[in-house]
């Protein structure tokens, strides 16, 4: 069977910064606390009107630059977001039709923050298997539009910011590129974080008095979810290194989920490498969900952090809980 790489990459972020002292105008947090707990000093927000298809563009159109094919060649999209543009149809269409592509299919991802991660194990198994040659892999997020600025929502909101980033997947040699990718959900945690509304268990989806009641906005169990992320990462890291036959001391960089910065730390920490052997750009972005991936991804390729041979694992951790690795030989 062949393999499957990653010929380029790609991000796209708004040009709106938002500092901790900004949301301090809105809701009682200090900088002090924001930076204390999840290490992050300023993130991205859009102005109104974009929309995370538009972002998703964006940096796919930088993905497919890098990589050095033409567009005509994208056989596939895979759009994983949880802020689509609409309810519904899901944002891989719209990216479709800003590129100005043919009638190829387009599939949406709603795993949450390993959007991304679940995102590529589809591209990784078509391309090996021969079924398409180029797929696109997108990871976009608008999440400030959906998010309570006021106190009550202050747990949550310091976290989140927009983004996006993308790659596209292509045939390599065998051995070569992705080596694997490892998925996992435990839905029994998906009430530890969620947004329900709308929701079509309800009718209507969407009330006045859920609204009142704050339903549509996004809620954590922050300290369950902090616990299960340093538990599941460093697990799901060994397990892609261990199906690969490889260990620790043979990988280059871990590129985590950007949560938090405490929790990257205790990755750092759990699999006994240097922390500089361990990505973070959560000061600068704040947790950007399925995007934080391939922005990230992007951003050790521009800065020479990542060459030819590397060992590279890319790990997620996020609502469902879901959690994945991807173990990828550069
Ligand atoms: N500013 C100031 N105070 C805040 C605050 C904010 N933005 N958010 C919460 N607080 C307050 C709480 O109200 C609480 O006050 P109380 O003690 O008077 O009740 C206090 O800070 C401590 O809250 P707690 O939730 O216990 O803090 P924590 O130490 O667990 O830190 C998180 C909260 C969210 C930073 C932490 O749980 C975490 O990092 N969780 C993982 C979140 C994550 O990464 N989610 C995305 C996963 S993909």
């Amino acid at each position: 069977m062949r393999g499957a790489r990653i010929l380029g990459t790609g991000r796209a972020l708004p040009q709106r910064v938002v500092t901790n002292a900004d949301l301090m105008k809105s809701m009682d947090t200090t900088e002090e606390w924001i930076v204390q707990r999840t290490g992050v000093r300023e993130r991205r927000f859009v102005d109104p009107g974009t929309g995370s298809s538009a972002l998703g563009t964006e940096a796919a159109k930088a993905a497919i630059a890098a990589s050095g094919i033409a567009p005509g060649k994208i056989d596939f999209i895979v759009f994983a977001t949880v802020s689509p543009d609409w309810f519904f149809p899901g944002g891989g269409v719209f990216v479709q039709d800003k590129l100005g592509l043919p009638t190829i299919g387009a599939l949406d991802v709603r795993t949450q923050c390993t959007g991304f991660l679940y995102g590529l194990s589809v591209a990784e198994a078509y391309v090996k298997g021969g079924f398409f040659d180029h797929v696109l892999v997108i990871g976009s997020e608008v999440q400030s539009t959906g998010l309570d600025m006021s106190t009550a929502g202050r747990d949550v909101s310091v976290i989140f910011g927009d983004g996006a980033g993308a790659a596209v997947v292509g045939p390599a040699e065998p051995g070569k590129g992705i080596l694997s990718s490892h998925m996992h959900a435990e839905g029994k945690y998906a009430k530890d974080l969620m947004l329900e509304a709308p929701a079509s268990i309800e009718h209507p989806r969407l009330s006045h008095e859920m609204i009142d009641a704050g339903r549509h906005y996004p809620k954590m169990n922050g300290r369950y979810v902090f616990t299960h992320a340093v538990r599941r990462l460093p697990e799901v890291i060994r397990e892609a290194l261990a199906a690969n036959g490889l260990s620790m001391g043979d990988l280059s960089l871990v590129i985590p989920h950007q949560a938090n910065l405490r929790i990257t730390q205790a990755v750092a920490a759990a699999l006994q490498v240097p922390a500089e052997k361990v990505f973070s750009n959560v000061e600068k972005y704040g947790n950007t969900t399925a995007a934080s991936i391939p922005i990230a991804l992007d951003e050790c390729v521009e800065q020479g952090k990542i060459r030819e041979g590397d060992l590279v694992c890319l790990a997620a951790f996020g609502s469902g809980f879901t959690w994945a690795s991807t173990l990828l030989r550069w």
